[in-house]
């Protein structure tokens, strides 16, 4: 342990900081409310890290929302989730160009229904409008061998020849820096088929937090963590 690594590596504010937004059906659950609200919940916890990481001077947040395995939950939930990321997407279609958030959606978002695919073509459009600006990734209809394969497919009708190089070009992250941070709220030690390539050398923060209650002081909590860590990338210390 030590704090003696120079700004610019992990002594700084991480390019792009990842999140897996877990316990939001617990925290109702113990309120004695509805699973579906604690999704509302938490749906407004990511509309308030994301601005925060903004300011911190954060380049991306990269947010697990619904994961190709999410679909066997009861359709009523699935159905709420679904109607939070329209309000959401709609929202956002009206408000980043003045908060200059760019909003990307990372899975298979083929399954997803045709009005939640054409705002996020919206946004798409919207977004592309606004280079260098802070970027919000939401994983949706998300999973990280899913993501694999596709790209894997990607690649081999590409022609390219394989290397890692031509291979990220494929992924649904292609041009984004991995991220050096992935929090896990929600008291679970487990990756659950999030960003399975881009993990590689990332270093993990888990929280016995649930999602809904997790709040600025953490993301600064795990930073610090993060800062404390002493990233050897297979090298050895020099
Ligand atoms: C995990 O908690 C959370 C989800 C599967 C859904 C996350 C969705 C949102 C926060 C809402 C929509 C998102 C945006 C970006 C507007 P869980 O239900 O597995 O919690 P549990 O482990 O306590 O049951």
């Amino acid at each position: 342990m030590g704090m003696k690594t120079p700004a610019g590596e992990n002594g700084s504010i991480p390019r792009h900081i990842s999140i897996i937004m877990d316990g939001n059906g617990r925290w109702a659950q113990r309120r004695g409310l509805p699973r579906s609200a604690g999704h509302k919940a938490g749906a407004e916890t990511f509309r308030r890290i994301a601005r925060y990481c903004k300011d911190l001077g954060v380049e991306y947040l990269t947010v697990y929302a619904f994961s190709t395995e999410n679909w066997k939950r009861p359709a009523e939930e699935v159905g709420t989730i679904m109607g939070l990321l329209e309000k959401y997407l709609l929202d956002s279609i009206a408000e980043m160009e003045e908060d200059r958030i760019r909003l990307r959606f990372f899975g298979d978002l083929s399954a997803l229904s045709p009005r939640l695919q054409e705002l996020i073509a919206r946004t798409a459009e919207i977004a592309g409008r606004l280079p260098g600006c802070f970027q919000a990734n939401v994983c949706l209809n998300y999973g990280g061998r899913d993501e694999i394969v596709r790209a894997a497919r990607a690649l081999a009708e590409s022609g390219e020849e394989w290397s890692e190089e031509n291979f990220e070009r494929h992924l649904d992250s292609a041009g984004i820096p991995d991220p050096e941070l992935i929090i896990r709220p929600g008291g679970e030690y487990r990756v659950s088929n999030f960003l399975l390539w881009q993990s590689a050398y990332a270093e993990y923060v888990f929280s016995p937090k649930l999602w809904p209650d997790f709040q600025t002081e953490d993301i600064d909590d795990a930073i610090a963590r993060y800062r404390t860590r002493d990233r050897r990338f297979g090298g050895v210390q020099t």
